[in-house]
């Protein structure tokens, strides 16, 4: 069997009970064979400031960047604040985007989202693929896993019990495995060296 794909979670909320941060333990119950998840919380990264970066990151921070350029693939839960992803999670992907070495670039990422409304995070997840053009992320386009009503679909325990949302989820990690070992044969320094051109 081919080496295990290591993918590295992340959800853009803080809060306890959050459904973005159960569907990631969701993920962790329907992996595919031969894919690992870990999972990064996010509430110790500081707010961007460009004075900070240009003396060193911050500890967190370099934590994040080191985690990332590890993970063969990234796994993002976004919630939708005001039609568009949170701060915590736009600060986090600013502070990975920098030079040197800008982790994002080039990441397989697959995207995913709950609301309490009826749209899923589907106007969050179009801006996230707005900020994956920039900082060259590369996200599977299908299938979409936009959990509305997310209310409905887990129990008091935070547990994913929505059988089709359960399906959708796990062929989403499906696609992230063939979307990776698509991509393996690209090698890193060769990309990095593009990122020095432009
Ligand atoms: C500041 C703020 C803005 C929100 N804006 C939206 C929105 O535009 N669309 C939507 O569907 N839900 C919106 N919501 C509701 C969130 O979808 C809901 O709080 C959801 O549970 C947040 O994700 P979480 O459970 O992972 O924390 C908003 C919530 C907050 C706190």
């Amino acid at each position: 069997m081919a080496n295990a794909i290591h993918v590295l979670g992340f959800s853009g909320s803080l809060r306890r009970g959050s459904y973005n941060t159960a569907l990631l333990r969701a993920a962790a119950e329907l992996l595919p064979e031969g894919m690992t998840l870990e999972t990064f919380d996010l509430a110790p990264i500081p707010l961007y400031n460009e004075d900070v970066r240009a003396v060193g990151y911050p500890e967190p921070v370099q934590e994040f960047r080191k985690r990332i350029a590890t993970a063969d693939a990234l796994l993002i839960a976004t919630p939708e604040y005001n039609y568009s992803i949170p701060g915590v999670l736009k600060n986090a992907l600013d502070w990975a985007s920098r030079l040197p070495n800008p982790p994002l670039w080039g990441k397989p990422v697959a995207i995913m989202g709950a609301s309490d409304g009826m749209f899923g995070t589907v106007r969050a997840q179009m801006q996230l693929r707005q900020v994956c053009v920039t900082t060259n992320m590369l996200p599977i386009n299908k299938p979409e896993v936009l959990v509305a009503r997310a209310q409905d679909k887990f129990d008091a325990n935070g547990r994913l019990t929505d059988e089709t949302t359960r399906k959708f989820l796990r062929e989403l990690l499906e696609a992230l495995a063939v979307w990776t070992r698509r991509l393996q044969g690209r090698s890193p320094a060769s990309l990095s060296s593009v990122w020095e051109k432009i």
